[in-house]
């Protein structure tokens, strides 16, 4: 009996002794989760602190050659300049040192520039600020669109010779001159083409092409739609698209109907009559410039192996619902990787390739630029501000005198 209550007194001491082990060890565990909480809110709190000063300092020393601009230039040309993060009112025409070409490059006497949604980055959105500029964008120069003649060539050059007439894709072109690489994004203007219908052509062309042909795969045969069809991208869209053989739907608003049937669509969508995803309608590739329809709409009237190519959030500027539409495209980018259907999203870039391509286009009259409205230099502030309306019929020029 005695011995029974011993062998119990010690199962329960060692019971006892057993909990209380167990006990100090998951207090150590709580002791340490904390501790290790404690760590990692100090450690994100250094980390915010450290972001904060780094970006305070950056927004403090953010500069550019405006403030460091001091004597009148020793050959003078004009260009625009944007010293300020603002609208159109903080665009200046004015004085500055005209290039010189290196042994790679030549020289252009603009003619003609032409604007694009890319250039109102002048309004200085916070998520690019880093990559821009702070407190003041790094590149004061404006413009990227241009066509005009060759003035002078480096001793490295033989693709071109002064006189020459070239359009191309360079920063900074709206201005009396740019100098380009010879290798690179600029090539010899079409001779049936003026230099205004050329300088409407690098961006918005070359994002059409590269759109249809190599993320959306265009096929002759195929049924393609394209939304957004009378902007500057999408005028470009429908005319590259009818080249390859295919049969085109273009969706804009009604004034700009007989526009878009006017430039080989096949079919046209008035979008404030009829909403094109609610059609019996099948497309194998959807050229979506607006992209204000949801990615379970757009796969309704995509075939099964469709692919949707995500090139646009809507016209120039910021509208309602932008950032839902962004947000939308993000997440139709992902839910496609669960789907037979394809929704894919790219950045254009300028290759020579692409730019001789498209000089084969307007030579052979299969694209023929759309021009909605022409300003001089001196009026860019007013072209800027009706592109950044959103409505442009085409593409918004500038004249070079
Ligand atoms: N991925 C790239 O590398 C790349 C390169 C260049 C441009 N982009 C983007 O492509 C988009 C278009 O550029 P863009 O130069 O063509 O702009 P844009 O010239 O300003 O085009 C505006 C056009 O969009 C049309 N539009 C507006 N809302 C519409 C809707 N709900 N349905 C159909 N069409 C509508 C307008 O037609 P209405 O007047 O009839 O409404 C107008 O003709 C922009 O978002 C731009 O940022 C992308």
């Amino acid at each position: 009996m005695h011995e029974m209550k011993r062998t119990a007194g010690i199962s329960g001491d060692s019971e006892r002794r057993e909990r209380s082990t167990m006990e100090g060890a998951s207090l150590v565990r709580h002791m340490k989760r904390k501790r290790i909480l404690k760590w990692t809110a100090r450690a994100l709190l250094f980390a915010l602190i450290l972001a904060f000063l780094i970006g305070f300092i950056a927004y403090w020393r953010s500069t550019n050659e405006c403030d460091r601009n001091a004597g009148a230039p020793a050959n003078p040309m004009k260009a625009i300049l944007h010293c300020e993060y603002g609208g159109p009112e903080v665009l200046k025409l004015e004085d500055v040192e005209k290039p010189t070409p290196t042994d790679n490059q030549i020289l252009v006497r603009v003619r003609a520039a032409s604007v694009n949604p890319l250039d109102l980055t002048i309004r200085g959105p916070w998520p690019l600020r880093p990559i821009f500029g702070m407190r003041k964008p790094k590149d004061t120069r404006l413009g990227v669109d241009y066509a005009g003649t060759v003035e002078a060539v480096g001793k490295n050059v033989t693709q071109f010779k002064p006189g020459e007439e070239v359009f191309g894709g360079k920063d900074g072109a709206l201005a009396d001159y740019v100098c380009a690489l010879a290798d690179r994004s600029v090539v010899l203007k079409p001779a049936n083409m003026t230099f205004e219908q050329a300088a409407a052509v690098p961006v918005a062309a070359i994002t059409a092409l590269q759109g249809l042909r190599d993320k959306g795969k265009i096929q002759a045969g195929q049924k393609v739609l394209v939304n957004g069809a009378s902007g500057g991208v999408g005028t470009f869209a429908v005319q590259i698209a009818k080249s390859f053989g295919t049969e085109v739907t273009g969706v804009c608003s009604t004034r700009n109907v007989d526009l878009v049937r006017s430039i080989g669509a096949d079919h046209v969508i008035d979008y404030t009559k009829e909403d094109f995803t609610k059609t019996d309608q099948r497309y194998d590739l959807i050229f979506d410039l607006v992209g204000n329809h949801s990615f379970s709409e757009r796969r309704r009237v995509l075939n099964p192996n469709g692919i949707c190519v995500m090139a646009g959030v809507g016209g120039a500027g910021w509208h309602d619902g932008m950032g839902m539409r962004l947000a939308g495209e993000l997440n139709s980018l992902a839910w496609s990787r669960f789907t037979s259907q394809k929704f894919v999203a790219y950045i254009a870039a300028f290759n020579k390739t692409d730019m001789t391509i498209l000089a084969d286009l307007m030579q052979s009259g299969k694209i023929t630029p759309v021009i909605d409205r022409t300003y001089k230099l001196s009026e860019l502030p007013a072209a800027l501000a009706y592109l950044e309306q959103g409505h442009a019929r085409g593409k918004v020029v500038i004249t070079v005198e």
